[in-house]
Formats: C-alpha cells, sequence, structure tokens
C-alpha cells in the first residue's frame, strides 16, 4: 500500500513498522528511552495488551455515506479526536523534532502538546504553527521555574496546559542503564553508538544541535545537555506535592488547564473539586508503576463518575486509530499519542508524523463505518462487542 510519500516503508501497521525502522534508525540509548518503561515493563504490555483485546461490533448496512471525525474540545476545533501528546527530547528523534512534530499536527488540524524537557524552547516551537499548542509541566521543587516557565507559555499563546501528577519520584527504567542512557560510562557509549548510526548522527546530532533542554537552560542561564538533564530532574522531582499545592497554578494559569496522570476514580472526584477542566486517564505509558492498571481498564469507571464534569483525555498504548475509537468507547473525549508519533517522527521527520496521522485517521474512518458510527459522539459503549 502507499500512502502519502514517505518512501522506505512498508505499512503494514504503521506504529509497528515505524518501531522497527525507528530501531534502525536511532543509537540504542534514544530507541530505547522512548520504547521502555519501568520496571519489568508488565503495565507498558498491558496497556497495549488490553487495548487491543477489546472486541468492536460490527454492524453492516446502515448507509454509512456521511462520516465526520471532527470534534470540538475546549473551544478548538480538532479534525480528529487525537493530540500529540507530550514526550521528552523530542528534539534528540529528529532534527528540532518538537518544531517537525508541531509542522505536522498544525497541517493535521489536531494540537501538539510540549514536554518542558523539549529540546526546542516554546518560542522556537511557536512561531512554527498556525494553532495554540498545549505545554506540559510537571511539579518540580524549583517553583521559580515552573512560574517563569508558565510566563513564557502564556506569552507564546499556549492555549493549554498539561499538567503531569504522576511523577513525584521518577520510575526506574532498567532499559536506561543497559542501553547507555544513563549507568556506568554513559556518555561514552552514547558516543560509540552514534558513530555506528551516521545518518543519525549528521542530521540529528550535528545539523540539530543544539541539543539542550531549550526549556531549562534559558532559566539556568546555562546550556543544558543530557548529563543535566538527567540530573536537573532527578533532583527536582517533588514527593512532598499534594492538591492544595497545585493551587497556585490553578490561580496563576489563565488558560485550560488538564491533569495528567489520573488512574483511579478518587483521584478523578478530586480532580473536579480542584476545578480541572480535563483530566488524562494516564499510567505515564507505563513508565511510571509497573504493575498499575492498564488505562483502558481504569477508563471505564473514572468515566461513569467524571465524564458530566470534566472533559476526559487518555493515553499510554494507543498505536492505531481502531484503538483510538476503543478509547472513546469506553468514555474518552479524545487520546493522546506517544509513542506511535515518536517512531514515526524518527523515521521521516514531520513528514512521518503526517503520514502518521493520516493513517490513523483512515484507520477511525473504516471503524466508525463498520459500528456505524457517523461522528464522533456517535461512538459509545453500543460500539463494542459483549463477550
Ligand atoms: C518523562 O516524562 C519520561 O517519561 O521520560
Amino acid at each position: 500500500m502507499c500512502v502519502n510519500q514517505v518512501k522506505p516503508i512498508m505499512i503494514i501497521s504503521a506504529s509497528t513498522d515505524y518501531r522497527e525502522a525507528a530501531r534502525r534508525r536511532l543509537p540504542p540509548f534514544l530507541f530505547h528511552y522512548i520504547d521502555g518503561g519501568a520496571y519489568a515493563e508488565h503495565t507498558l504490555q498491558r496497556n497495549v495488551g488490553d487495548l487491543a483485546s477489546i472486541a468492536l461490533r460490527q454492524r453492516v448496512l446502515l448507509d454509512m455515506s456521511e462520516l465526520s471525525l471532527q470534534t470540538e474540545l475546549f473551544g478548538e476545533t480538532l479534525s480528529m479526536p487525537v493530540v500529540l501528546g507530550p514526550i521528552g527530547l523530542t528534539g534528540m528523534y529528529a532534527r528540532r523534532g518538537e518544531v517537525q512534530a508541531a509542522r505536522a499536527a498544525d497541517r493535521h488540524g489536531i494540537p501538539f502538546t510540549m514536554s518542558t524537557v523539549s529540546v526546542c524552547p516554546i518560542e522556537e516551537v511557536a512561531t512554527h504553527i498556525g494553532r495554540p499548542m498545549w505545554f506540559q509541566l510537571y511539579v518540580l521543587k524549583d517553583r521559580g521555574f515552573m512560574k517563569s516557565v508558565l510566563e513564557r507559555a502564556q506569552a507564546a499563546g499556549v492555549s493549554t496546559l498539561v499538567f503531569t501528577v504522576d511523577m513525584p519520584v521518577p520510575g526506574a527504567r532498567y532499559r536506561d542503564a543497559h542501553s547507555g542512557m544513563s549507568g556506568p560510562h554513559a556518555a561514552l557509549r552514547r558516543y560509540l553508538q552514534a558513530l555506528t548510526h551516521p545518518r543519525w548522527s549528521w542530521d540529528v546530532g550535528l545539523m540539530g544541535r543544539p541539543h539542550d533542554l531549550g526549556n531549562v537552560s534559558r532559566y539556568l542561564g546555562v546550556p543544558t545537555g543530557l548529563e543535566d538533564y538527567i540530573d536537573w530532574l532527578g533532583s527536582n522531582f517533588d514527593p512532598s506535592i499534594s492538591w492544595k499545592d497545585l493551587e497556585w497554578i490553578r490561580a496563576f494559569w489563565k488558560g485550560t488547564m488538564i491533569i495528567k496522570g489520573i488512574l483511579d476514580v478518587e483521584d478523578a472526584r478530586e480532580a473536579v473539586l480542584f476545578g480541572a477542566d480535563g483530566i488524562i486517564v494516564s499510567n505515564h505509558g507505563g513508565r511510571q508503576l509497573d504493575g498499575a492498571l492498564s488505562t483502558v481498564r481504569a477508563l471505564p469507571p473514572i468515566a461513569d463518575v467524571v465524564k458530566s464534569e470534566l472533559r476526559i483525555l487518555v493515553d499510554s498504548g494507543v498505536r492505531n486509530g481502531l484503538d483510538v475509537v476503543r478509547m472513546l468507547a469506553l468514555g474518552a473525549d479524545t487520546v493522546l499519542l506517544g509513542r506511535s508519533y515518536a517512531y514515526a517522527l524518527a523515521v521521516a521527520g514531520e513528514a512521518g508524523v503526517l503520514n502518521l496521522l493520516r493513517l490513523m485517521q483512515n484507520e477511525i474512518r473504516v471503524a466508525m463505518t463498520l459500528t456505524g458510527a457517523r461522528t464522533i459522539s456517535d461512538i459509545t459503549r453500543d460500539s463494542l462487542a459483549s463477550v
């Protein structure tokens, strides 16, 4: 099948193929950083496996000639119920990767979410896109940094703050120590890996510089590289955080605010009381509490309780358009992509992400046609087979 003009890939399943191509293209420390999860990666596997096991209810002969994938979210119109989620170090996967990913999202008519720990600074990305971007922030000890970066986000026209709350401590990612992302002689190992991946080294390693953390280095006033990233993040997580610490952010941030990292009904209720505009049902892509529930299993009880109070987004495990439809059927309003778009970005930059989005759009369209849903709001639990 030939889709868009992204050449070297034979599309069988977009994200699987992109994943394999990304494995070849990237130095292992980067591939495993994005591909891996915490500890034994049980939750990472559950996210994907539980989702794939949900059966859709096939319907036929319903005249499905008129179909719309458009949806409204926080006053924005999205071409489909998908958002590019925040990924740290996106600019290491492709040359100025945040800009390329944001442009692909913009061209497709969906929001791009920039991670705090991006390579490109907010301002660089904002000048390349026509629609307001979303910005993700962690709870960090350095409140001065949080305030300054929020001011910059506001000045750059960011519409939506995605506030990550499931990282009061970092989950141990053993793959990172094996791959050279961290651990003994990490810098030397990364250097040697770069030598054996000359395409990446030229395109991203050399031409994609600077590789500092654009949002952090401006605040610290010094260039920050990968080592500083690991040190700064490691020393800045705040295990003392509680809901009341978020109140100043709610007061300070004038735009939409979404809480990312909700997996439990009680926490979803707290988010409503707090006044969040939305939540993201997330286990951080299986990168934090290994052993936690998959998001597709956590979602239905949460949706049952808070759906009428705020918007529900979900991530973790979504690899294709059918997964998007499954999540919507179980109560999500919109779905965030993480790894699946990072692989496409690593392989073919903006064109790769755009291609992936077009493939997903088509997968959603086919699933809607064959489940009898003409609009996004027609996708309900009735779209699932009771097996
Ligand atoms: C950062 O949030 C990560 O999961 O690496």
